[in-house]
Protein backbone atom coordinates (compact mmCIF):
# COMPACT_ATOMS: atom_id res chain seq x y z
CA UNK A 1 0.00 0.00 0.00
CA UNK A 2 1.39 3.28 -0.98
CA UNK A 3 1.94 5.60 1.99
CA UNK A 4 1.02 9.40 1.25
CA UNK A 5 2.42 12.32 2.77
CA UNK A 6 0.40 14.95 5.03
CA UNK A 7 -0.94 17.71 2.80
CA UNK A 8 0.80 19.74 5.49
CA UNK A 9 4.40 18.85 4.88
CA UNK A 10 4.13 19.30 1.05
CA UNK A 11 5.17 23.17 1.03
CA UNK A 12 7.79 22.31 3.72
CA UNK A 13 9.67 20.01 1.22
CA UNK A 14 8.86 22.03 -1.18
CA UNK A 15 10.43 24.70 0.39
CA UNK A 16 14.03 22.11 1.10
CA UNK A 17 13.90 20.97 -2.58
CA UNK A 18 14.23 25.02 -3.58
CA UNK A 19 16.79 25.75 -1.20
CA UNK A 20 18.80 22.76 -2.23
CA UNK A 21 18.20 23.68 -5.67
CA UNK A 22 19.42 27.52 -5.15
CA UNK A 23 22.27 25.74 -3.32
CA UNK A 24 23.65 24.62 -6.28
CA UNK A 25 23.32 27.67 -8.37
CA UNK A 26 24.40 29.88 -6.07
CA UNK A 27 28.35 29.72 -5.75
CA UNK A 28 28.78 30.92 -9.95
CA UNK A 29 27.28 34.37 -8.03
CA UNK A 30 28.43 34.13 -4.57
CA UNK A 31 30.25 37.12 -3.05
CA UNK A 32 33.89 35.62 -3.23
CA UNK A 33 33.17 35.69 -7.01
CA UNK A 34 32.41 38.97 -7.22
CA UNK A 35 35.11 40.40 -5.18
CA UNK A 36 37.59 37.42 -7.45
CA UNK A 37 36.43 39.47 -10.86
CA UNK A 38 36.49 43.42 -9.00
CA UNK A 39 39.88 42.07 -8.45
CA UNK A 40 40.61 40.91 -11.80
CA UNK A 41 39.02 44.35 -13.47
CA UNK A 42 41.03 46.26 -11.18
CA UNK A 43 44.52 44.37 -12.54
CA UNK A 44 43.50 44.42 -16.34
CA UNK A 45 43.01 48.24 -15.71
CA UNK A 46 46.38 49.12 -13.83
CA UNK A 47 48.20 46.79 -16.23
CA UNK A 48 46.74 48.21 -19.21
CA UNK A 49 45.60 45.65 -21.07
CA UNK A 50 43.34 47.27 -22.93
CA UNK A 51 46.05 49.10 -24.66
CA UNK A 52 47.17 46.31 -26.82
CA UNK A 53 43.65 44.39 -26.92
CA UNK A 54 41.00 46.80 -27.56
CA UNK A 55 40.15 47.73 -30.98
CA UNK A 56 40.75 51.28 -31.54
CA UNK A 57 43.25 52.40 -28.97
CA UNK A 58 46.59 52.82 -31.31
CA UNK A 59 44.32 54.88 -33.70
CA UNK A 60 43.27 57.28 -30.58
CA UNK A 61 39.83 56.14 -30.21
CA UNK A 62 39.36 52.93 -28.23
CA UNK A 63 36.19 51.04 -28.97
CA UNK A 64 34.73 50.66 -25.76
CA UNK A 65 31.82 48.24 -26.78
CA UNK A 66 34.30 46.21 -27.91
CA UNK A 67 36.43 46.25 -24.69
CA UNK A 68 39.18 43.80 -25.26
CA UNK A 69 37.72 42.21 -27.88
CA UNK A 70 41.30 42.32 -29.66
CA UNK A 71 43.42 44.96 -31.67
CA UNK A 72 42.94 46.53 -35.50
CA UNK A 73 47.39 47.49 -34.65
CA UNK A 74 49.43 45.34 -34.95
CA UNK A 75 53.32 45.45 -33.94
CA UNK A 76 56.17 44.35 -36.62
CA UNK A 77 59.26 42.82 -35.09
CA UNK A 78 61.97 42.77 -37.71
CA UNK A 79 62.37 38.66 -38.24
CA UNK A 80 59.68 37.72 -36.37
CA UNK A 81 56.80 39.60 -38.16
CA UNK A 82 53.37 40.85 -37.34
CA UNK A 83 51.19 40.08 -34.01
CA UNK A 84 48.05 41.81 -33.01
CA UNK A 85 46.81 41.99 -29.54
CA UNK A 86 44.30 39.19 -29.09
CA UNK A 87 40.82 38.54 -28.49
CA UNK A 88 40.75 38.31 -24.46
CA UNK A 89 36.74 37.98 -24.34
CA UNK A 90 35.31 34.31 -23.70
CA UNK A 91 34.10 34.22 -27.38
CA UNK A 92 34.62 31.25 -29.86
CA UNK A 93 37.18 33.84 -32.09
CA UNK A 94 38.96 34.90 -28.41
CA UNK A 95 39.84 32.89 -25.01
CA UNK A 96 36.31 30.95 -25.06
CA UNK A 97 37.56 27.49 -25.35
CA UNK A 98 40.86 28.26 -23.22
CA UNK A 99 40.58 26.71 -19.91
CA UNK A 100 41.21 29.23 -16.87
CA UNK A 101 44.93 27.65 -16.49
CA UNK A 102 45.67 28.37 -19.96
CA UNK A 103 45.06 31.48 -19.36
CA UNK A 104 46.68 32.04 -16.43
CA UNK A 105 49.57 29.91 -18.00
CA UNK A 106 49.52 32.10 -20.94
CA UNK A 107 49.68 35.71 -19.35
CA UNK A 108 52.25 34.13 -16.58
CA UNK A 109 54.54 31.92 -19.20
CA UNK A 110 53.33 33.06 -22.59
CA UNK A 111 53.23 29.37 -23.32
CA UNK A 112 49.51 29.05 -25.49
CA UNK A 113 47.63 25.78 -25.88
CA UNK A 114 48.22 25.42 -29.18
CA UNK A 115 52.03 25.31 -28.02
CA UNK A 116 52.95 28.61 -29.37
CA UNK A 117 55.03 30.83 -27.07
CA UNK A 118 53.91 34.81 -27.12
CA UNK A 119 56.62 37.14 -28.38
CA UNK A 120 57.50 39.30 -25.00
CA UNK A 121 55.51 42.63 -26.53
CA UNK A 122 52.74 40.70 -24.82
CA UNK A 123 54.63 41.88 -21.18
CA UNK A 124 53.94 38.01 -19.97
CA UNK A 125 58.07 38.34 -18.58
CA UNK A 126 56.45 41.46 -16.18
CA UNK A 127 53.37 39.36 -15.16
CA UNK A 128 55.18 36.00 -14.50
CA UNK A 129 55.53 37.75 -11.23
CA UNK A 130 51.47 37.67 -10.07
CA UNK A 131 50.86 35.56 -7.98
CA UNK A 132 48.58 32.65 -7.82
CA UNK A 133 45.34 34.98 -6.29
CA UNK A 134 46.16 37.87 -8.90
CA UNK A 135 46.29 35.82 -11.65
CA UNK A 136 43.34 33.79 -11.38
CA UNK A 137 41.45 36.64 -10.64
CA UNK A 138 42.67 38.31 -14.14
CA UNK A 139 41.42 35.11 -15.77
CA UNK A 140 38.34 35.45 -13.93
CA UNK A 141 37.48 38.37 -15.05
CA UNK A 142 38.30 37.57 -18.47
CA UNK A 143 35.74 34.99 -18.22
CA UNK A 144 32.90 37.17 -17.08
CA UNK A 145 33.49 39.82 -20.28
CA UNK A 146 30.62 39.91 -23.01
CA UNK A 147 32.41 38.17 -25.94
CA UNK A 148 33.16 40.09 -28.83
CA UNK A 149 33.29 38.53 -32.18
CA UNK A 150 36.52 39.87 -33.47
CA UNK A 151 39.09 37.35 -34.83
CA UNK A 152 42.70 39.46 -35.41
CA UNK A 153 44.74 38.76 -38.22
CA UNK A 154 48.11 37.00 -37.89
CA UNK A 155 50.60 36.37 -36.62
CA UNK A 156 52.06 37.02 -39.90
CA UNK A 157 55.58 35.96 -40.97
CA UNK A 158 58.05 38.26 -41.73
CA UNK A 159 57.99 39.75 -45.18
CA UNK A 160 53.78 38.99 -45.93
CA UNK A 161 52.18 41.87 -46.41
CA UNK A 162 50.43 43.74 -43.30
CA UNK A 163 46.09 42.88 -43.28
CA UNK A 164 45.74 45.90 -41.04
CA UNK A 165 47.03 49.13 -39.37
CA UNK A 166 50.95 48.06 -37.83
CA UNK A 167 53.35 49.69 -35.68
CA UNK A 168 56.93 49.20 -37.29
CA UNK A 169 60.19 48.92 -35.46
CA UNK A 170 62.48 50.66 -37.88
CA UNK A 171 66.34 49.86 -38.05
CA UNK A 172 68.42 52.70 -37.49
CA UNK A 173 68.65 54.79 -41.02
CA UNK A 174 66.09 53.39 -42.04
C1 LIG B 1 52.11 46.04 -24.96
C2 LIG B 1 50.95 45.34 -25.48
C3 LIG B 1 50.26 44.31 -24.61
C4 LIG B 1 49.84 44.44 -23.30
C5 LIG B 1 49.99 45.64 -22.38
C6 LIG B 1 49.19 43.18 -22.97
N1 LIG B 1 49.22 42.33 -24.04
FE1 LIG B 1 48.47 40.43 -24.09
N2 LIG B 1 49.22 40.19 -25.96
C7 LIG B 1 49.81 41.18 -26.73
C8 LIG B 1 50.19 40.64 -28.02
C9 LIG B 1 50.83 41.41 -29.17
C10 LIG B 1 49.83 39.28 -28.01
C11 LIG B 1 50.07 38.26 -29.11
C12 LIG B 1 51.55 37.87 -29.05
C13 LIG B 1 51.91 36.77 -30.01
O1 LIG B 1 51.02 36.31 -30.76
O2 LIG B 1 53.09 36.33 -30.01
C14 LIG B 1 49.21 39.03 -26.70
C15 LIG B 1 48.68 37.80 -26.29
C16 LIG B 1 47.95 37.61 -25.13
C17 LIG B 1 47.30 36.39 -24.77
C18 LIG B 1 47.25 35.10 -25.61
C19 LIG B 1 45.96 35.10 -26.41
C20 LIG B 1 45.92 34.25 -27.62
O3 LIG B 1 44.84 34.12 -28.22
O4 LIG B 1 46.98 33.71 -28.05
C21 LIG B 1 46.66 36.59 -23.57
C22 LIG B 1 45.81 35.59 -22.79
C23 LIG B 1 46.94 37.95 -23.18
N3 LIG B 1 47.73 38.53 -24.15
C24 LIG B 1 46.45 38.55 -22.04
C25 LIG B 1 46.86 39.82 -21.61
C26 LIG B 1 46.48 40.38 -20.33
C27 LIG B 1 45.53 39.73 -19.34
C28 LIG B 1 47.12 41.59 -20.22
C29 LIG B 1 47.13 42.52 -19.06
C30 LIG B 1 47.44 41.94 -17.74
C31 LIG B 1 47.86 41.79 -21.46
N4 LIG B 1 47.67 40.69 -22.26
C32 LIG B 1 48.62 42.91 -21.74
C33 LIG B 1 50.04 42.48 -26.34
C34 LIG B 1 49.85 42.98 -25.06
Amino acid sequence: MTKHLKPARQPELLATAISLFLAVLMPGTSRADEAQVERGRYLVQIAGCSDCHTPGHFLGQPDTTRFLGGSDVGFEVPGVGIVYGPNLTPDPTGLGSWSTDEIVTAIRTGATPDGRGLIPVMPWPNLSALSDEDAYAIAAYLKSLEPVSNDVPGPVPPGDPAPSFVMRVVPPGG
